[in-house]
């Protein structure tokens, strides 16, 4: 199919078909396949993505299922909508008559694209609205409008952060979601200092658990901006998997909650020879300059970061009880359900030990992970895996309590 020039291939993502620009036209090698190139953006890779927010949102649904503000209407708005697939997604595979879907971009193919998408889905009735505004431009137009959405979704290529600010400022406060995507990971995992600094006013560089500092500087970031409009944020997952890092957030509206946010806000410094860690809540408080083993001198400390929880169970138990009731594909499925089962079983436990850097330094081959969490619960502690990573354990154990615990495990098998 070719419309207004752009060669379009059907692709299938859960239960619905959307029109794309065609890889195999736009894309020589497919080892180069790069969504910016294509005359609409479509990225395959999100489709996980795609997938997380049909859950949220699916979830968000369910527990309004009282709420009656707006002619019981829940209205949800794509800033940047590329093909329109994750919002033909939502009305086609969640079908609530409540659920009104707004898709905007900047870009005029894409929003004949999604025109185009949404005839032949024989999408015709007013639940869908499509725009074409600059995203910061719409968001201030819904406020002027008094239109508050129910649901933000930012799904930017990079950044999000110029859009967070008028976005939180239009959703509805009291009880709104936003739901944030972030694709320039390496300023937030800490190699790029500078960029980190200037886009989210975090100190960050290369540590332990750089993924997990990565979704807590972003989400210290979100708050801060919601924090400006007398707003609280309110994690209701963070997920960083493939390329890019997926968080939720509720939103209360007041000072009084907004300042409970920054009860949560700290600084973690880490000791670069043993690896133990050491947290701080409270921005005046800092965390310990020098490890607690005084040979290993000082420590190097980030922040500031969101230090509470980045899954909120109520929620999170119910997008993982919504994986059996949608139509997700097995693999994605498969990796969320892990994710969500691994953080939901630590989920007070901020960053985590790298199970691979302590045998390292003990000269010892790398144990099985599962096997040293079982032992830690069976001394007493709690421990976890973690999806920031393949080798991490989230525990309340120390750094010693788990030497021991490689030690045992190590002279056992000798
Ligand atoms: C990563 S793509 C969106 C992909 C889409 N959310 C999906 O799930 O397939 C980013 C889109 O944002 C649009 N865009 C870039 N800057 C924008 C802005 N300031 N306002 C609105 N749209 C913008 C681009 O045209 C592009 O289509
Ligand atoms: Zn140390």
């Amino acid at each position: 199919v070719v419309f207004k020039g752009i060669h379009l291939r059907k692709v299938r993502e859960g239960t619905t078909d959307v029109f794309v620009p065609d890889p195999l036209y736009y894309v020589k090698n497919k080892s180069e396949y790069i969504p910016t190139a294509l005359p609409v953006f479509y990225n395959p890779v999100m489709e996980i993505n795609r997938d997380l927010t049909i859950l949220a949102v699916k979830t968000y649904l369910d527990l309004s299922q009282e709420i009656s503000e707006n002619d019981g209407k829940i209205l949800y708005v794509e800033a940047l909508a590329g093909t329109g697939i994750r919002g033909f997604r939502l009305l086609n595979e969640i079908n609530d008559p409540r659920l009104e879907v707004i898709m905007n971009d900047i870009d005029n193919l894409s929003k004949d694209l999604m025109h185009f998408n949404a005839a032949q889905l024989s999408i015709t009735d007013n639940r869908l609205i499509i725009t074409n505004y600059e995203a910061n431009y719409l968001f201030a137009k819904l406020c002027n409008d008094r239109r508050k959405p129910d649901i933000i979704e930012i799904d930017p290529y990079g950044s999000p952060a110029r859009f967070i600010y008028n976005a939180i400022r239009c959703l509805k406060s009291k009880g709104g979601m936003l739901l944030v995507t972030a694709t320039d990971t390496a300023p937030l995992v800490g190699k790029f200092t500078n960029a980190a600094m200037r886009k989210y006013g975090c100190y960050l560089i290369k540590s332990p658990f750089n993924k997990e500092v990565a979704i807590r500087a972003l989400i210290y970031f979100v708050g801060r901006e919601a924090s400006i409009l007398a707003r609280r944020v309110i994690p209701i997952f963070g997920i960083f998997t493939h390329h890019f890092i997926k968080l939720g957030f509720l939103i209360k509206r007041g000072r009084k909650e907004a300042d409970k946010f920054w009860e949560n806000v700290g600084w973690v410094a880490f000791c670069n020879i043993c690896t133990e860690y050491y947290i701080s809540k409270g921005l005046q408080n800092r965390p310990s300059s020098l490890c607690e083993i005084k040979e290993h001198g000082v420590t190097e400390i980030l922040g500031p970061l969101w230090v509470g929880k980045i899954f909120e169970e109520e929620f999170s138990r119910m997008m993982l009880k919504n994986l059996d009731h949608l139509n997700i594909n097995q693999r994605n499925a498969k990796l969320i359900r892990r994710i969500f089962e691994w953080e939901l079983s630590a989920p007070h436990i901020p960053f985590f030990y790298d199970l691979q850097e302590i045998a390292r330094r003990l000269r010892m081959s790398t144990p099985s992970i599962n096997m040293v969490v079982d032992e830690l619960r069976r001394r007493g502690f709690e421990a976890s895996r973690t999806h920031f990573n393949p080798r991490g354990i989230k525990t309340d154990a120390k750094i010693r309590d788990i030497v021991e615990v490689l030690k045992g495990i190590s002279a056992s098998l000798a």
